[in-house]
C-alpha cells in the first residue's frame, strides 16, 4: 500500500462559459466537495479560473489551469504567465497536453520551459505524456514516453512535498471512448516510475502521482484505480458533468 493520496482531476478543455462553469463547479461542491479518500481538481477554461475560484474556495476542491506560458511576463500576445495562474487561485497546471503538442505544435523543448517556470510559481505541474496509435503499433510507446518523460522533467530538483504529477494518457485513448487496458495501463505506469527512480531516486518515484487519462468514466474507474501505480484520473468528457465526475470521484 503506498502513501500518495490520489488525484482525481477534471480537464474541462474548450468547454462552458463562465456561467456555465460557475453552476458546474457548485453542483460538484454540493455533491463531491467533501471527500477525504482523494484530492479533486478542476481545470476550467482560462475565462472562467476567477469566477470558480471564487466558488471553489470554501471547499477542498483545487483548482488548475489547461496551459500557461513560460515566460513570467512580456510582450507574448495571447499567452498567460504561471503568476497570473496563482493571482486567481489556481494551484495546478495542465502542461504538454496530447492536443498542445498535437494540435498546437508544442515541443518536448516548450514543454520543459513550461514546467520549469510552473514550479519556479509553486503551480504544481501535470504533464502529460503519451504515444499516438501509429507509435503504439510500431512499438515505439516506451522510447516515446522516455523522451517526453525525460526532456519535460529535465529542470526538475526533486524537492519532498513539490512534486510535479505526470499524467499519462494514450493519445489513441482521449475522447474515443477506447480506454487502455489495465494490463497496458500496468505496464506503462510502472515503466514511468522506474524511470523516475532511475533518473531522479527513489524518493521521488515513491511520492510522485501518475494519472492515467483516455475515456476515464464511472465504469471503468475502480478497474484503473486498482492498479499498483495509477494515483488517480485526468478525465475530459466525463468531468464536464458534475454528477458523473462525482461518481468517478467516488470510485
Ligand atoms: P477524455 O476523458 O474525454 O478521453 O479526455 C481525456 C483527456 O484528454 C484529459 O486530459
Amino acid at each position: 500500500m503506498n502513501q500518495r493520496t490520489p488525484l482525481i482531476a477534471g480537464n474541462w478543455k474548450m468547454y462552458k462559459t463562465v456561467g456555465q462553469a460557475t453552476d458546474a463547479a457548485r453542483r460538484l461542491v454540493a455533491a463531491g466537495g467533501g471527500v477525504t479518500h482523494t484530492e479533486v481538481m478542476i481545470a476550467p477554461a482560462f475565462t472562467a479560473l476567477s469566477a470558480v475560484s471564487a466558488v471553489l474556495a470554501d471547499s477542498d476542491i483545487y483548482m488548475g489551469a489547461q496551459n500557461m506560458f513560460w515566460a513570467s511576463e512580456g510582450a507574448f500576445t495571447g499567452e498567460i504567465s504561471a503568476s497570473m495562474l496563482t493571482d486567481v487561485g489556481c494551484r495546478h497546471v495542465i502542461i504538454g497536453h496530447s492536443e498542445r503538442r498535437h494540435l498546437f505544435g508544442e515541443s518536448d523543448d516548450l514543454i520543459a520551459r513550461k514546467v520549469k517556470a510552473a514550479l519556479d510559481a509553486d503551480l504544481i505541474p501535470v504533464l502529460c505524456v503519451g504515444e499516438t496509435e501509429s507509435e503504439r503499433e510500431t512499438k515505439k510507446t516506451f522510447s516515446i514516453l522516455d523522451k517526453q518523460v525525460e526532456s519535460g522533467l529535465k529542470d526538475l530538483i526533486p524537492e519532498a512535498g513539490r512534486e510535479p504529477v505526470i499524467a499519462y494518457e494514450p493519445v489513441w485513448a482521449i475522447g474515443t471512448g477506447k480506454t487502455a487496458q489495465p494490463e497496458q495501463v500496468g505496464e506503462v505506469h510502472s515503466f514511468l516510475r522506474d524511470l523516475i527512480a532511475r533518473r531522479f531516486g527513489e524518493a521521488l518515484a515513491g511520492a510522485i502521482r501518475i494519472l492515467y487519462g483516455g475515456s476515464v468514466k464511472p465504469e471503468n474507474i475502480s478497474a484503473l484505480m486498482s492498479l499498483t501505480d495509477v494515483d488517480g484520473a485526468l478525465v475530459g468528457g466525463a468531468s464536464l458533468d458534475p454528477e458523473i465526475f462525482t461518481r468517478i470521484i467516488n470510485f
